[in-house]
């Protein structure tokens, strides 16, 4: 960031810098607002107008340039302020010391930008609120159309036209009006060739586009936004301070919930392995499969259920089936996987859990699970309250299962605390 004393005394330092440079003219002395302090300077919800001003325009989709213009003996702060909104964007910033008038303040910004610029907004840090959204608007429309592009509201008053004594001439149509708010758009070199022709004229405009349009050129409206109203006395001030605070308050909101949400969902990861055995009968996923050889283990070897008490513990972070069970404890020698399920599952509850789901891979060459996978799903999901769904594969005759000496069963679980 530089501070420059003379138009032209610092060179573009990249030619492929921004192509759009904003102008926030924040040199005015805010007399009706009467804080005793320039009003960009004064403090809203914590944060100066300034900043507020500033921190649509970096969250802006393309870098721009931006050219903060201030009274003489606010640079310092300005840089900082600048600074701060900008974070990583630091170098596109520039803080410029603005004139007596609003327009010699926009001469001021004018002259500090870069020669790349092509296109400029004039922004008013006074409307400190107004939406990025709006910003982009502007933009796009200047980017379509090459012509001067400001943002502006229908008129909701009656408007009248009165003489000298007050008498009430006429009253306007309001649908042909607009009323302008800024950012307002131009290309960059007839914005300046406009304002050196403007001469006397310069001290009465109200508006760039004013003069713009003066210098015969094209000014197109966009939507305006409510938001972006313009600070100007106390009563505004307190409007910008209650908007923020909502503004605060709902992000807040937002946050506690993004916290719960993420907080309450947890996953859980378990595996089993059990090798066939030679006497008695198969017993997996909660089924019994007469003719099948049947797996070996204390329990009744059901790998299936197995693996997914282990994901539910390890979702709930409750320990595993051996530091709940004992793998050696002789009240479950021979269990079905059906009374550990149950268990697990009371567990679970009474810890505050829901089941959200469980899927499960087995891995094996028998028995052929296809035909039943309907059924083991309906047992499953009955017993652990929530779905459960089953895929099955082979292992290409690679490793144990593929030997055909046991199975693997390896489960995933989502449970939620309520
Ligand atoms: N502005 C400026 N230089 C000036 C006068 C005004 O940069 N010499 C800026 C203001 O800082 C403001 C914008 O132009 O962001 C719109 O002006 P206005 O709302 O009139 O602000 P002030 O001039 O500061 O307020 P007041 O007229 O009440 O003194
Ligand atoms: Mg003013």
């Amino acid at each position: 960031m530089t501070v420059i004393d003379e138009p032209g005394a610092v060179v573009d330092p990249s030619l492929d810098g921004p192509t759009v440079g904003v102008i926030v003219v924040a040199a005015g002395s805010g007399t009706r607002l009467g804080a005793g302090i320039p009003k960009a300077f004064v403090s809203l919800a914590g944060s100066t107008v300034l900043e507020h001003a500033l921190a649509p325009i970096f969250r802006l989709r393309k870098a721009v340039q931006v050219v903060i213009v201030v009274p003489a003996d606010r640079v310092g702060e300005a840089e900082t302020i600048g600074r701060r909104a900008a974070g990583k964007a630091a170098e596109h910033l520039r803080v410029v010391v603005g004139g007596d008038s609003r327009q010699s303040s926009v001469l001021a910004g004018l002259a500090a930008l870069w020669p790349g610029v092509r296109t400029v907004l004039v922004h008013d840090a006074a409307r400190a609120l107004t939406p990025t959204e709006q910003f982009e608007r502007v933009i796009d429309a200047a980017a379509r159309t090459g012509w001067g592009v400001v943002p502006g509201l229908p008129v909701t008053d009656t408007i009248k036209r009165v003489d000298a004594s007050a008498l009430v001439e006429q009253t306007v149509d309001r649908a042909a009006l607009r009323a302008v708010q800024t950012p307002q758009a131009f290309p960059r070199d007839a914005l300046v060739a406009a304002f050196r022709v403007a001469g006397d004229r310069l001290a009465a405009a109200t508006d760039d586009a004013a003069l713009y349009a003066e210098a015969g050129h094209p000014v197109l409206t966009v939507d305006g936004s409510e938001a972006a109203f313009k600070i100007t006395t106390p009563w505004d001030a307190q409007r910008a301070e209650r908007l923020l605070a909502d503004r605060n308050r709902e992000r807040g909101q937002e946050h506690e919930a993004g916290e719960r949400s993420t907080s309450s969902i947890r996953t859980g990861i378990g595996i089993d392995v059990h090798a066939f055995a030679d006497d008695g009968e198969l017993s997996l996923a909660g089924l019994s499969w007469p003719g099948e050889r049947p797996l070996a283990g204390h329990s009744d070897g059901d790998a299936v259920a197995h693996a997914i008490v282990d994901a539910l513990l390890s979702a709930a972070g409750l320990g595993d089936i051996g530091s709940m069970f004992g793998t050696d404890d002789p009240r479950f020698a021979g269990a079905s996987g059906e009374v550990f399920l149950r268990a697990v599952v009371e567990r679970l509850h009474a810890a505050g859990f829901v089941v959200v789901n469980v899927a499960v891979q087995l891995v094996g060459n028998r028995p052929r699970f296809a035909p039943r996978r309907t059924e083991a799903e309906g047992v499953l999901s009955a017993l652990v309250h929530g779905p459960v769904s089953i895929a099955a594969t082979t292992t290409d005759s690679l490793g144990f299962t593929g030997r055909g000496e046991g199975v693997t069963a390896i489960a995933t679980a989502l449970v939620e605390r309520r």
